[in-house]
């Protein structure tokens, strides 16, 4: 319980922090860390520490990751834009049918809310044209990764296996994040 509202906290003070620097595209790198790092941090919290047995067979054929490979990290501003998208389309994800998966109300709230003002932020400090088609296909390419994770949930009826796979994904999508914020 204690180690539960700790991690809470760290949600809270996050979201309030990045609210607090919201205007600071200069400092975009730091509050991206910190929120990412949060974000990771709540995530592995409710995550299961080992796979469960009957969702091994599972985890280990899916394999989406293509669509982000592909994506185009040489230039700066395509790699804002993929992050924000990734956050977006991670709380689009975590909207769906959640009944089998082992998240309290509180944290999924605080999770929902840090990552929306994550994106919000991020969209106010990206100066590329929405428009430039090297910037549509960065999204197109998020959006197609997090379309196979949500056909995988429809899929397998939203069960804990199919919301473990999600979690180990969207941790790996945190995970790639925390290296991308390197190239800001
Ligand atoms: C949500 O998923 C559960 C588990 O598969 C299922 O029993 C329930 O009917 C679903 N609820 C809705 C509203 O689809």
């Amino acid at each position: 319980m204690v180690n539960k509202g700790w991690l809470l906290c760290i949600g809270l003070a996050t979201v309030f922090i990045v609210e607090v620097s919201s205007q600071d595209c200069g400092q975009l790198s730091t509050w991206l860390q910190q929120a990412n790092q949060a974000n990771l941090e709540v995530l592995k919290g409710k995550m299961a520490s080992t796979i469960p047995q009957q969702c091994l067979d599972d985890v280990v054929s899916f394999s989406p990751k293509e669509n982000l490979r592909n994506i185009d990290i040489s230039e700066e501003e395509n790699v804002k834009v993929a992050i924000q998208e990734v956050l977006q389309q991670t709380g689009h994800i975590f909207k769906q049918n959640n009944t089998e998966m082992p998240w309290d109300e509180d944290s999924l709230r605080v999770f929902h809310a840090g990552l929306d003002q994550q994106s919000e932020n991020l969209k106010s400090c990206l100066s590329a044209s929405p428009r430039s088609q090297r910037i549509q296909l960065t999204r197109l390419r998020v959006k197609r990764y997090f379309r196979s994770l949500s056909d995988l949930l429809k899929e397998k009826e939203y069960s804990r296996c199919a919301w473990e796979i999600i979690q180990i994904q969207v941790k790996e999508c945190f995970l790639w994040i925390e290296k991308l914020i390197q190239m800001i």
